[in-house]
This record gives structure tokens, C-alpha cells and sequence, in this order.
């Protein structure tokens, strides 16, 4: 593994601050290289609440389990650490349920969206326009489909679709036919050099090639790990999962997933007043959530200095203010 940092958490003191503050099952969902996590735990064991606690990391990556594993070590008798994605979180908690007998409630779900630093700095893994490497892109390493099948596949229109639709890249027309006469003369795009020089040929000006790279490797990255899919099933599944108090905290990196986050957040903490125009005193159904934060949370000035990466993250916390119907409030 990487001799340098293998992954600098954002707005550690923001995420500990939102904490439920009560014991039950904490999950992060994102794992990395278990930055945030060590700073949960040790938060738990401050306030006492470990002994009624549980803590459940989950990551796609096998490399981020095996970090954080190291990381963890001395919490390894209230952790456990699971190789999967997010968008399995109720069988995962049903299955941690079933292991026990004192159906813990949840308290907490974290999710810091994205890659990790690892994953991005490492170049066989193929995230990074800046280093040559082979067109991957897959968080979990060891499944599904590479970024080099998405770009040797799709033709001319659904490479312009994913472009505009996932990087908001103005030429993405013009880009997706290089891509496909670079097809055409090479026989296929192999490497992230290939993407690079195909974005390259297309985009003129220093500066607006680094910005169009940006968002086209975003763009393939989205889509090789379905990431707007899996947010949303993990935003109802994991919503639905969470015990009268329970918090899920969410940081996002880029407006595509703010936006889902933001919107499912707002649905879910309104109550329900009926068709328009019913003029009803009372709601139909009172909101089951309430927003914690109004406006997302942003890395202070100084963080930003240190760690340019948390520029853009933004923080939303939402908690449950109903209790589950079929099991008593904890
Ligand atoms: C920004 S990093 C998280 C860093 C972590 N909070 C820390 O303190 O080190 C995102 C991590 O989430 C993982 N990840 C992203 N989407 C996932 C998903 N759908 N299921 C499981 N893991 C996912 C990535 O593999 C990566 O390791």
C-alpha cells in the first residue's frame, strides 16, 4: 500500500459535532482509509457510550478494508469491518440483527461520497488524468465493468449523453466523436493517456483542458460505479433503517450528488399537507425527519489551506424524529 497518507478525512470536527450523542450501531458506509471512523470511535469511547455501541465500516474497496483494519485495531472487539457497497446496507444491518439479540438501533450512518486519495493517486487504478494508466476507474477492483468497456462501447450519442449529463461538459458532442474516431483509427482507448490526449485534442487553452479533463473523467467515473444509483438507494434504504434519533450525515463533492442529497433530505422532512388548494389545519402526516443542518456544512478556511480537497465538500445531516413503527423507540 501507499507509503504516503492514504487518505486525509474532511471536516472530521464537523461530522464528530453532528453525532447523535446516544449508543447504538454506527455505520460508515465509506470507509476509506477509516479517517472518520477512528475519530466516531474514539468520540464513543469519550462519552461512555461504547459499551452499548457497535460499529459497522463498509467499503467497496478491499484495499481501504485492509487500511482500515490497521487503522481500527484497537476497537476490533466493537467492529466489524465489510468488503461491499453501500447500496446493501439493510442486509447488512439485517445480518448484523440477526447475529445478536439485543436489536441494537441505529444511530448513525455516515457517508463521505467519492474516491479516496489512494484510489485517485494510485495510477493502475485509472482514476487520474494525471497519471498514466490503465482506463479502470472501478472502486471495487475486483468486479463489474472498467471504464475502457464504457468508452469502447457505447457510440457517439450515449458517450455525449453521459458527458453532458455527469461532467456538465459544454463539448461533449465534440468530444464523444473524437472518441469515437480515435475508435476508428486506434482500434480501442486503452489508457487514462488516451483519454487525456483524445480530451486534449478537443479542448483548446491550457486552463479549459484541466477543467473538460476533470469533467469527463468524473463523468466515466460516475458511471462505471453507477454512483447516482447507489446514492439514492442508500439514501431511502438507509433513512428507512435509522431509530428515533438516529442521524445519517452525508458529504458530498460535487453538485450532482449535493443536489440528490439536498432534494431527498427536504422530501423527507416535510409534512405532508395533501393535494394543493385542500387547505388543511393540520398535515395529513407529519414529518418523520428533521433537517439538521439548512444549509450544508462547509470546510472551514483553514482546512482548505491544509487540505484542498475538502474546497469542495459539503455536509447535510438529517435525524429521525419518529420512531420505527414495528420495534420500540430506543
Ligand atoms: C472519500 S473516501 C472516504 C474516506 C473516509 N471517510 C476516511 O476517513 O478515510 C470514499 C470511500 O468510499 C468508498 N465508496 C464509494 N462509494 C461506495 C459504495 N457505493 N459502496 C462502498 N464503498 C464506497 C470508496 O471506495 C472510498 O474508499
Amino acid at each position: 500500500m501507499d507509503k504516503v497518507l492514504y487518505h486525509h478525512p474532511v471536516m472530521v470536527h464537523e461530522v464528530v459535532a453532528h453525532l447523535p450523542g446516544r449508543e447504538g450501531l454506527y455505520i460508515d458506509g465509506t470507509l476509506g482509509g477509516g479517517g472518520h471512523a477512528e475519530a466516531i470511535l474514539r468520540d464513543l469511547h469519550k462519552r461512555g457510550l461504547e459499551k452499548d455501541s457497535f460499529f459497522i465500516g463498509i467499503d467497496q474497496d478491499r484495499d481501504a478494508i485492509a487500511e482500515a483494519k490497521k487503522k481500527l485495531a484497537l476497537y476490533s472487539g466493537m467492529t466489524q469491518l465489510i468488503k461491499a457497497n453501500f447500496q446493501d446496507i439493510a442486509a447488512i444491518v439485517a445480518a448484523f440483527r440477526a447475529s445478536r439479540s439485543d436489536g441494537m438501533p441505529v444511530a448513525c450512518i455516515l457517508l463521505d461520497l467519492g474516491v479516496s486519495s489512494y484510489q485517485i493517486d494510485t495510477a493502475g487504478r485509472g482514476f487520474s488524468y494525471l497519471q498514466e494508466g490503465p482506463l479502470d476507474m472501478r472502486m471495487a477492483a475486483d468486479s463489474g465493468t472498467k471504464a475502457s468497456d464504457v468508452l469502447n462501447s457505447m457510440d457517439a450519442h450515449e458517450l455525449a449523453g453521459i458527458f453532458f449529463r455527469f461532467g456538465q461538459e459544454r463539448l461533449s458532442r465534440a468530444i464523444a466523436d473524437a472518441v469515437c474516431s480515435w475508435r476508428r483509427k486506434y482500434g480501442e482507448i486503452r489508457s487514462t493517456g488516451d483519454l487525456a490526449a483524445i480530451v486534449r485534442g478537443v479542448v483548446k487553452g491550457k486552463d479549459r483542458q484541466v477543467k473538460s479533463l476533470a469533467r469527463i473523467f468524473q463523468a466515466v467515473r460516475i458511471v462505471v460505479n453507477d454512483e447516482t444509483g447507489v446514492l439514492e438507494r442508500v439514501l431511502k434504504d438507509g433513512t428507512a433503517l435509522l431509530d428515533r434519533w438516529g442521524r445519517m450525515a452525508v458529504i458530498s463533492y460535487h453538485s450532482l450528488e449535493d443536489r440528490a442529497v439536498k432534494r431527498y433530505f427536504a422530501a423527507i422532512a416535510k409534512d405532508d399537507w395533501g393535494p394543493k388548494g385542500v387547505g388543511l389545519r393540520e398535515p395529513l402526516q407529519r414529518a418523520a425527519f428533521r433537517t439538521v443542518t439548512p444549509k450544508p456544512l462547509v470546510a472551514s478556511a483553514d482546512e482548505i489551506r491544509c487540505n484542498p480537497r475538502s474546497r469542495s465538500a459539503k455536509l447535510r445531516v438529517i435525524e429521525k424524529i419518529e420512531a420505527v413503527a414495528d420495534r420500540p423507540a430506543p
